[in-house]
């Protein structure tokens, strides 16, 4: 199959703030005295915030009222945007800017796929905007991952089919939104993790545009 544009996921994909999620969500644990896992944490990957307030409070069996959930929210992101204000290209992770360098030579379009609403802070910190012909992220989509709308809308914006769109995605949740849009998915971590990818690889190290082909 020959595609025409790639589809990016940003955190865990691009940059490495997993971390900094996954500390600010314990940071605003200690409200409700609990001590999120690093497990739990991986099954927020992709997820996004509301729901990941969500599934925290159930783990906790904490039951808040809507307004005390709007407060925290607000608390985790300010602790988060804390956490990223210093972030810059040092934290784009190893082979990515060669990989988009290739794929903008030979033509493909890329787009944003993101379930976050910080996405655009954090690629103007790290340099990474002007790869980008389109941005679709938290604030342009009412359905979280595994819906497939953040992709459907990255393929329709850049006029697209989703089978000539591939996705890259280090979720469960996103690769199953992939799925779900009828796209292509590499995943990117480990395989016991992302089995209903088609693909998966450790990172961009040493990954060719060509390669784009064999998938
Ligand atoms: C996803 C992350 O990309 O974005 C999730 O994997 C995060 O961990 C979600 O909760 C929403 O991000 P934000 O920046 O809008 O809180
Ligand atoms: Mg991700």
């Amino acid at each position: 199959m020959s595609y025409k544009a790639c589809l990016f996921d940003l955190d865990g994909v691009l940059v490495d703030t997993a971390i900094y999620h996954f500390q600010a969500w314990k940071m605003l644990g200690e409200n409700f005295n609990y001590q999120l896992t690093e497990e739990q944490n991986e099954q927020l990957k992709g997820v996004s915030r509301v729901e990941s307030l969500n599934r925290i409070l159930d783990w906790a069996s904490y039951s808040a009222t809507d307004e005390q959930k709007e407060a925290w929210l607000k608390e985790k992101n300010d602790n988060y945007l804390h956490l990223i204000s210093n972030m810059n290209p040092s934290e784009i992770l190893p082979g990515v800017v060669d990989f988009l360098g290739q794929i903008k030579a030979e033509g493909y379009k890329i787009a944003l796929g993101s379930a976050s609403k910080n996405a655009e802070i954090i690629l103007e910190k790290t340099g990474l905007m002007p790869w980008f012909d389109l941005i679709i992220d938290g604030n342009k989509v009412s359905k979280s991952k595994p819906d497939p709308e953040v992709f459907l809308k990255g393929a329709e914006g850049l006029g697209f089919s989703p089978a000539e769109c591939i996705v890259f995605e280090d979720a469960q949740a996103g690769v199953e939104a992939a799925i779900n849009g009828g796209m292509k998915v590499i995943g990117i971590g480990e395989a016991s993790v992302l089995s209903d990818a088609n693909k998966v690889i450790p990172n961009f190290i040493g990954i060719k545009s060509a390669d784009l082909l064999l998938f």
